[in-house]
């Protein structure tokens, strides 16, 4: 397979979502993830989006963000056809380059209980789970 990681702009918007909505991914287009908010944020200097193309495909999609203190891998999908070959594993590898690049000494994900295939993925490339950490928010709307 001809593989080729690339840092993604706006312009590959639609191809992002293609592969976020084939994949299962729950996204938030009104949101997080609407065209605009989306460009900001790929603006700033401290968040990078990576595709992975199979010729000229995108078939994956990372978010690697530094929050000034951890780095976080967001947003991980790759194709169903491609799946349980290792390919999550290499945009984590480019997300974490990016990452400890930018001064992160952390690198975590959060990933829901049930997401079995993504806790054998990130587990796959050496992240630890901790059991005893829960995950509180405070949403702007149910759609941020
Ligand atoms: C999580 C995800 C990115 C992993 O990508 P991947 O490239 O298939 O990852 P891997 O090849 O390392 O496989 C990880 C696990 O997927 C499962 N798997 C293997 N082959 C598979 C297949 N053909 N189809 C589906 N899942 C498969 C296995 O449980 C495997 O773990 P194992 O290697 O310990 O057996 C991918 O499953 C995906 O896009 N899921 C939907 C989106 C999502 O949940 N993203 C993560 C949000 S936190």
């Amino acid at each position: 397979m001809d593989l080729e990681i690339r840092e993604l702009t706006i312009s590959d918007y639609d191809d992002i979502i293609r592969v976020w909505s084939i994949s299962g991914l729950p996204f938030k287009p009104k949101g997080r993830e609407s065209r605009q908010v989306m460009e900001k944020e790929m603006a700033n200097p401290n968040c990078v989006y990576y595709g992975l193309f199979s010729g000229e495909a995108m078939i994956g999609v990372v978010i690697a963000n530094f929050d000034g203190r951890r780095g976080w891998i967001n947003r991980l999908a790759i194709d169903p056809d491609y799946r349980g070959q290792g390919l999550g594993g290499k945009l984590i590898a480019r997300g974490e380059e990016f990452l400890r690049a930018a001064g992160a000494l952390v690198l975590c994900v959060l990933i829901e209980e049930i997401n079995y295939p993504s806790v054998s993925c990130f587990q796959n490339n050496g992240y630890n789970c901790e059991h005893e950490i829960k995950y509180f928010t405070k949403r702007s709307s149910p759609d941020a």
